[in-house]
């Protein structure tokens, strides 16, 4: 029960298969109360039902929440402080891209738009979570993204969300030295590929699956629970002296060469 005690908003929740569901239940099983957002009324009641059967013996607060919208971060805010009054971990598993970018050449297939949305909802929307609830996270607390290695390797079809992912990881450098200024931890997790509906989007995902089956130093690909597991070490005390990092659970992919 590493997580007894301790107030857990959750973004990113859009299925059973979403990475922070897994996130939920475990933290869910480990003792901590929950808040899930869900990104539109259109997945509302999945959210529902995920939050339903989470084991935990309190309630699971739900909330809308649009990441592009300041006023439903705020709001957000404001619901969590009147309910909970502060927060001790809040998790960022959210990204977008729009579909056709994700697909061909890189250069051809780029436009301001699609370059602007991606930035703003993949890597700026943790900084605007960091800005709205810094006041009511609690010292010693934790804020967790999750990543992938397009950002700093050429991945076929992964295009600007690279880019927004090199964003995102040098966000995690710059917030954990703001928010090191009042005792709060800032890291991500670099996961592998895990077929997932934001997954689903990045044409040609079942030829990654298979290269990393190939080349990992664990010849597999890695679970949600894995994942999972490791966002729960990171948003407890365990790893307190951890913060700034890119975390890989990735079977060994990326430290593999010939
Ligand atoms: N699945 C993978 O292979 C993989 C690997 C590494 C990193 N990641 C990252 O993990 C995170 C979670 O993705 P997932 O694989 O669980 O897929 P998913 O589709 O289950 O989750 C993506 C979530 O992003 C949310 N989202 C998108 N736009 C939003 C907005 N404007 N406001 C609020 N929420 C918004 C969606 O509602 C959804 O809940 C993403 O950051 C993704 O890039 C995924």
């Amino acid at each position: 029960m590493i997580l007894k005690n301790k107030k857990a908003l959750i973004i990113g929740v859009a299925s059973k298969r979403s990475i922070a569901t897994s996130i939920a239940e475990i933290f869910a099983k480990n003792g901590a109360s929950i808040a899930l957002t869900y990104q539109n009324d259109k997945l509302k009641s999945r959210v529902e039902d995920i939050a339903s059967v989470l084991e935990t013996s309190e309630e699971v607060l739900l909330h809308p929440c649009d990441l592009s919208i300041d006023d439903d971060i705020r709001n957000l805010k404001l619901d969590i402080k009147d309910k909970w009054g502060n927060v001790d971990i809040i998790i960022h598993s959210a990204a977008f891209a729009p579909r056709e970018l994700l697909n061909g050449d890189y250069v051809d297939n780029i436009t301001r738009d699609g370059f602007q949305i991606a930035h703003d909802i993949s890597s700026y929307s943790f900084t605007a979570l960091a800005k709205e609830f810094r006041d009511i996270i609690s010292p010693c607390g934790s804020m967790l993204t999750l990543t992938y290695l397009g950002s700093e390797r050429v991945i076929k079809n992964y295009n600007v969300m690279g880019l927004a992912k090199a964003s995102l990881e040098a966000n995690v450098r710059y917030m954990s030295h703001s928010l090191g200024n009042d005792n709060i931890r800032v890291n991500a997790v670099s996961a592998g590929p895990i077929k997932t509906l934001a997954a689903a989007g990045i044409s040609g995902f079942n030829e990654i699956l298979k290269h990393v089956e190939d080349k990992a130093a664990l010849k597999r690909n890695i679970t949600l629970e894995e994942v999972a597991n490791t966002a729960l070490f990171l948003a407890s005390d365990q790893s307190s002296g951890i913060s700034g990092q890119v975390i890989y659970v990735d079977g060994g992919f990326n430290i593999s060469g010939v």
